[in-house]
């Protein structure tokens, strides 16, 4: 199926390859009736019924007399997902791989096909709408905010995250709530009330390489557990270092792990919160992509599940829905003397956060239009995604495992064992490609062979052919390794 639609019967077709992609709908399972899809994707029925012969041609789905259409066994990836990760369980000092300073000056280089940094492009934010509100801001209060704020943040911001907590089922008040600078400040404040230098974090292997960074500057050293592209970390391995190593501090993401996309089921989530209670130590759960989710339902974070909840501090920001130039985060603990020390670590590291920017985002969340754009973003990150998986499939080499993540928009790819990704990375900047080599994820040297793809700029022409020029690199390198060995013999 061509990549660019040119007709809507082609991008209905695409948009119902993209929900087989995400596991929405699965082998075997009923496909929406024309009439719903006519419906949904505002096309005639002579148009859904196009998309559906074309998606009939292609495999994707069959008709079954009297009973409408069903997806094919033959429709899903044929990419095998990564096997769950073997790190070495032993804590370890952080040190962060070389490749990374080069990733992050590549990852914001526009000359190159952006598969490197997890930042969604401007394209997709809804940046006019809040310019709105930041001009207003500053003309009618201006002055006012040009000031130190109490470092707790912005009132009236506080009470929209309170607000917005309440539908995943949980009381935060505003008291509970501190903004902070991104995620990334929630998560060092966070980690810097809880631990001691030197004390062990377990977090799950492979993770997002900002974290290492915060952990390194703590001076902590990491216990990486192994960790499932579908379900996340191993309850036994947890367990394990809970008991043996005393660890009492984990870092784990609520939903749709950077980079693995994993998410763990929350029947799993509360074994987690079981263990972390028996054995009294403390969870910081990163849910900075719980809302980037394709299925029919948010994943719902441990803070919600937790009855107690004084084991677990939560922390997010706006980062990948709509403004990460805002650099608007929250840390929420709802422990009195935790949220003493978490502000007298914010008055030492920042003393507040900048309050036009919170009080004009505040005035975005009130007008109702950030759960559009939710909307929105999630089917673009869900067909990009999608597309980006069907792409991998036919130009990576044999072998290439990939993860199929249920929201958020990053891919993590497994590739044969002699494609070293670090030397990929050099070969693709060349190419005018960025994507993150896997050794940035780990402590542990494990994912040499490994890689990121993002998809934070959407789905269009120029990105599918940086990744299929990827492919063909990768392809190329593993026949040269492949020559090589056969050579040595
Ligand atoms: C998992 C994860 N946590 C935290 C962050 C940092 O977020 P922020 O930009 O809000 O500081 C990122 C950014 O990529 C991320 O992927």
């Amino acid at each position: 199926m061509r990549a660019h639609p040119q007709f809507r019967y082609e991008e209905v077709a695409n948009l119902v390859v993209s929900l087989v992609d995400s596991g929405t709908l699965s082998p075997g399972s009923r496909a929406p009736s024309l009439r719903e899809i006519s419906k949904q994707q505002q096309v005639s029925l002579s148009t859904a019924l196009q998309a559906y012969r074309l998606l009939e041609d292609r495999g994707v789905l069959e008709a079954r007399p009297q009973s409408g259409h069903y997806v094919t066994s033959r429709a899903a990836l044929r990419l095998e997902p990564p096997a769950i990760t073997n790190p070495p369980g032993r804590p370890a000092a952080v040190v962060i791989s070389p490749t990374l300073s080069k990733v992050m000056q590549y990852s914001v280089d526009p000359r190159l096909v952006p598969l490197g940094g997890a930042i969604p492009s401007a394209e997709l934010l809804a940046t006019a709408r809040l310019d709105r509100f930041l001009a207003r801001a500053a003309r009618t209060k201006g002055a006012s905010y040009n000031t130190y704020t109490e470092p707790r943040g912005d009132l009236r911001l506080r009470q929209e995250i309170a607000r917005r907590a309440v539908r995943w089922g949980t009381a935060v008040s505003p008291e509970d709530i501190v903004i902070t600078s991104g995620c990334m400040e929630a998560i060092a404040l966070a980690l810097s009330i809880v631990t001691r230098p030197g004390a062990t974090v377990a977090i799950e292997s492979p993770t997002y390489f900002g974290l290492l960074r915060s952990l390194e500057a703590l001076g902590l050293k990491v216990l990486e557990l192994p960790t499932d592209a579908a379900d996340g970390i191993d309850l036994a391995a947890l367990k394990n270092v809970l008991e043996r190593k005393g660890v009492k501090t984990c870092l784990f993401s609520s939903s749709f792990n950077n980079p693995l996309g994993s998410t763990m089921p929350s029947e799993n989530k509360l074994k987690v919160l079981a263990l972390l209670a028996r054995y009294r130590a403390t969870l910081i759960e990163d849910d900075i992509n719980g809302d980037i989710y394709f299925g029919p339902q948010r994943p719902v974070p441990f803070m919600a599940l937790e009855r107690s909840a004084n084991n677990v501090i939560y922390c997010s920001s706006f980062s990948k829905t709509v403004a990460p130039g805002y650099r608007i985060g929250w840390m929420v603990t709802k422990t009195a003397a935790q949220m003493e020390r978490a502000l007298e670590r914010k008055l030492a590291f920042t003393l507040s956060g900048p309050p036009l920017l919170q009080a004009a985002f505040a005035d975005f969340l009130a007008s109702g239009g950030y759960d559009n754009h939710l909307r929105r973003i999630r089917r673009v990150f869900e067909y990009t995604i999608g597309q980006m998986s069907r792409t991998v499939e036919r130009s990576f080499p044999a072998g290439t495992k990939v993860s199929r993540p249920a929201g958020s928009f990053v891919l993590w790819l497994e590739l044969p064992k002699s494609v070293r990704t670090a030397a990929l990375f050099d070969e693709a900047l060349k190419n005018g490609i960025c994507f993150v080599p896997g050794d940035a994820f780990s402590v542990s040297g494990r994912y040499g062979h490994c890689l990121r793809l993002s998809g934070a700029h959407g789905w269009n022409e120029r990105i599918e052919k940086g990744v299929v020029k990827l492919g063909d690199l990768a392809s190329a390198a593993a026949t040269r390794s492949a020559a090589a060995s056969l050579s040595k013999r």
